[in-house]
């Protein structure tokens, strides 16, 4: 292994360190960073030092080759986190993910999944149907509203008004808790019983109490009812195991929690970029009626709908939900030519490398078409990673790519979302990348689909 020779980075405040740059402009120092030091940076928050891998190379021998030196980063040990997540896919290590990945995994097998896009455009389509011509509306909040409808049905095969709201108002709560994690007193937030602690735990209690209810109706009634709690509920390690109630709340929690944001933000993102980029909307339009002919979208059409997959894989690229991700060595290991001791916290910044000029020409220009050249075949795997990668890949990326380009397709076909003028969207890297102020856009009815429901 070689000596380290630390790498460099920015040099900071004397006690603070990059903290007060970082918090000012977190996207905007993280970048010019980069662009200063290179593949490898070093930054120190107080005294917790964190290395920076800019390198598709580097993050590989992180995320895939060297994975076993690596477990997740310290905030997933926190209680904040814990908390929510559990021991759940997310957040858990070692056999037991292992094991509790192996169970979940058939739960996202194509063919299952492929049943649950029926109800992702008959979603989008009521949602649509309720929009009224040349209104205004928060994109961000509907596109929250629909993939948390679609998260409810598809878990636990219910869609009943009642529940959406109950947990539309739990799951913002949440939301809004993420939010204060990323504040600099979020060691406060994790261990002192504060206000919005204790608000915290009454929301997860009360999220709890709504699983369980369905974890033991379930159970007594048993069969497999076609959503995603039946296939965890039944089943079976190779000893003939089963999951308890409590590793099965903590699975549902957060195959609802990491599913439903991300995806309704990848859809948000994608809104306010088609309406900066009107040649790239008439292109989509003209996909759809080739391909649709005015018939709704299925999941039949997805290998034809190659330029709405397209538009959804390059707003991944400029917007990607999961903006941020990191890994913490157990051990003494080697990246990038450095000797990464036991305890160092290493990040990859998607937003960085998706925008780096190495990989992409004009990278911060909005071109689908760019999915389709040549350049891309040739791109290094982690040059472009929004579902991250090796064995903690996203369990949801075929399920969220085929939401987003259904939805995508249906409400489109119906509308055309033009962003309210002089408004500021501004991205926002919290614990995902939210719009700030949200996108509010003037829904415009598209004439020749007035025929189709909604
Ligand atoms: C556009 C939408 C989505 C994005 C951008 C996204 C992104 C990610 C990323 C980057 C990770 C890995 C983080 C890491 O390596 O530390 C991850 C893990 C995960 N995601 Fe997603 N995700 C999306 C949708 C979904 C959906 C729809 C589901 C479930 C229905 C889901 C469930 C999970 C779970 C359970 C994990 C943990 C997997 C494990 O560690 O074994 N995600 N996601």
């Amino acid at each position: 292994m070689s000596t380290a020779i630390r790498p460099d980075g920015p040099k900071g405040h004397l006690i603070r360190g990059n903290l007060p740059e970082y918090i000012k402009d977190p996207l905007g120092f993280l970048m010019n960073a980069t662009r200063q030091f290179g593949d490898v940076v070093r930054l120190r928050f107080f005294n917790i030092q964190v290395w920076v891998l800019n390198n598709p190379e580097h993050i590989e021998s992180v995320l895939v080759t060297n994975n076993r030196c690596f477990i997740k980063p310290l905030d997933f040990r926190m209680p904040f986190f814990r908390g929510i997540f559990g021991n759940g896919l997310l957040t858990s290590e070692g056999d037991f993910w292992l094991r509790q990945r192996r169970l979940a995994q058939p739960a996202f097998h194509k063919n299952r999944i492929a049943d649950y896009g029926r109800v992702m455009v008959k979603f989008a389509e009521q949602m649509s149907a309720t929009w009224q011509q040349a209104e205004t509306r928060d994109m961000h909040r509907e596109m929250m509203i629909l993939t948390l409808r679609i998260a409810i049905k598809t878990l636990f095969n219910v869609d009943a008004d009642r529940d959406v709201e109950l947990m539309s108002s739990l799951s913002n709560e949440l939301i809004g808790m993420f939010e204060l994690q990323e504040s600099p007193l979020w060691l406060v937030h994790n261990y002192l019983p504060t206000r919005a602690n204790r608000r915290f735990g009454r929301g997860i209690k009360q999220l709890d109490q709504y699983i369980y209810g369905i974890i033991s109706e379930r159970r007594q009634n048993g069969g497999d009812t076609g959503d995603l709690l039946s296939m965890l509920l039944n089943a079976q390690d190779e000893d003939g195991s089963r999951m308890t109630d409590k590793q099965l709340r903590d699975e549902v929690m957060t195959l609802f929690l990491a599913g439903h944001e991300t995806t309704a933000l990848a859809l948000s993102w994608t809104w306010y970029l088609l309406s900066e980029h009107p040649q790239v909307e008439a292109k989509l339009i003209g996909e759809l009626n080739t391909v649709l002919g005015g018939r709704s979208p299925r999941v039949e059409d997805l290998p034809e709908l190659r330029y709405a997959d397209a538009i959804i894989k390059e707003s991944l690229r400029l917007y990607p939900p999961a903006w941020a991700f990191g890994r913490q060595a157990t051990q003494a290991c080697e990246v990038a030519g450095y000797s990464v001791p036991k305890g160092r916290q290493v990040f990859f910044f998607p937003w960085v490398v998706h925008r780096d000029p190495r990989f992409f020409d004009d990278p911060e220009q909005f071109r689908p078409e760019r999915w389709a050249g040549e350049k891309m075949k040739q791109l290094p795997r982690y040059a472009y990673f929004p579902f991250s990668g090796g064995p903690r890949v996203c369990i949801g990326n075929s399920f969220a790519m085929m939401e987003a380009v259904l939805v995508l397709a249906t409400i489109a076909q119906r509308y055309r979302l033009k962003l309210v003028p002089d408004q500021a969207v501004k991205p926002w890297p919290v614990f995902t990348l939210m719009p700030r102020h949200g996108i509010k856009m003037v829904l415009e009815k598209r004439e020749i689909h007035s025929t189709l429901s909604g």
